[in-house]
């Protein structure tokens, strides 16, 4: 039996308000008892609850279980492209390693891989990034565009739009971004980005990109992060009090971001998602610090333009168009 069609069961089982009977398990999939019975007891096997009943057949027990599979993750798929191939570790060093690697090796665009625990996650200019087991949603995607190499950046905002739709979906509440792309719960970061590109040999294309995303779901206390980031980290179910499924809130970032990349490719720019990318941009109006290398300065946050650059008006009236890759920004008061 393929894994697919493990997946292909599992959908169909969640999908049934009844019974699903053997036999019809085993003409859709054209595969033996025994074999559906196989697939029945690896599903057990790995955490869900199915009661098989003899004369009717199986019924997912949906539980509050929050199990992250491949075949949970291919069950709950229903892009065309975004997750079209899955990979899934207990354990990884860092997803985007693998992304690169599996793209390296001819894994088409859409490809994502998906990891429990990194032991060796990256964050941005190149600090690490924890990953606390059976709590977090670390993943990346690979594309592979064929636009020029310096419309990549934007990229990344594209996916910090679609994680903030999808968890303010999830959560009920409105998740905002720090510019560029930080997802933020009350001020407080509850998901980071990385992005990667490689050129082609000759340097003039880009080969592909994976964009990875750390999102931190279940973590139940502050503590569990690790010192030097308590004061500025939090995560869904902290902010809610709820406890989320990682392969529901995967599949509505998927979806987002397959739509929102789709709109981004008519114009090789935000012009059409700035104004949904600013519903959920912190701290429009209000004042920041930016950390430019070549001098500091404070000024009024006054949303993105279409090349998802930020606009700072300084004092004097001057309006500065920031880019992300140069500089950070910071709010005056904390973190965001
Ligand atoms: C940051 O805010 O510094 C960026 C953090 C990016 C973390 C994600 S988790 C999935 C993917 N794999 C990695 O090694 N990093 C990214």
């Amino acid at each position: 039996m393929k894994k697919t069609d493990k997946a292909d069961i599992l959908t169909l089982l969640r999908n049934s308000a009844d019974y699903v009977s053997g036999q019809q398990l085993c003409d859709r999939f054209q595969v033996t008892r025994t074999a559906v019975w196989k697939v029945i007891n690896q599903l057990k096997e790995e955490g869900y609850q199915i009661e098989s009943v003899s004369g009717r057949g199986y019924r997912l027990v949906e539980g509050p279980e929050d199990i992250l599979s491949q075949s949970e993750i291919m069950s709950r798929l229903s892009t065309k492209w975004a997750g079209q191939k899955v990979y899934y570790f207990d354990e990884t060093g860092s997803t985007n390693t693998d992304a690169k690697r599996f793209a390296e090796a001819g894994d088409p665009h859409g490809t994502i891989v998906v990891a429990d625990i990194q032991n060796a996650g990256k964050g941005r200019r190149g600090r690490s990034w924890q990953t606390l087991s059976g709590t977090a949603l670390s993943f990346t995607i690979v594309v592979r565009p064929d636009f020029a190499p310096e419309k990549a950046s934007m990229l990344t905002l594209v996916m910090a739009l679609s994680v903030a739709e999808a968890v303010s979906e999830e959560a009920g509440v409105p998740a905002m971004i720090k510019w560029p792309n930080d997802i933020v719960l009350n001020k407080k970061k509850i998901c980071g980005m990385l992005t990667e590109m490689t050129m082609t040999p000759e340097m003039d294309e880009i080969q592909y990109i994976v964009v990875g995303a750390g999102i931190n779901v279940n973590i139940n206390s502050v503590e569990e992060f690790q010192e030097e980031i308590r004061r500025t980290a939090t995560s869904l179910k902290i902010e809610t009090g709820r406890h989320m499924n990682r392969a529901v809130l995967l599949e509505k970032v998927l979806n987002r971001f397959e739509k929102n990349y789709e709109v981004f490719l008519e114009t090789l720019d935000l012009s059409v998602l700035q104004g949904a990318y600013q519903e959920h941009l912190q701290g429009i109006g209000g004042e920041v610090r930016v950390l430019d290398p070549a001098g500091e300065y404070t000024g009024i946050s006054r949303g993105i333009n279409s090349r998802g650059e930020l606009i700072v008006e300084k004092e004097d009236g001057e309006r500065v168009q920031v880019y992300a890759g140069e500089v950070s920004v910071r709010g005056l008061y904390g973190y965001v």
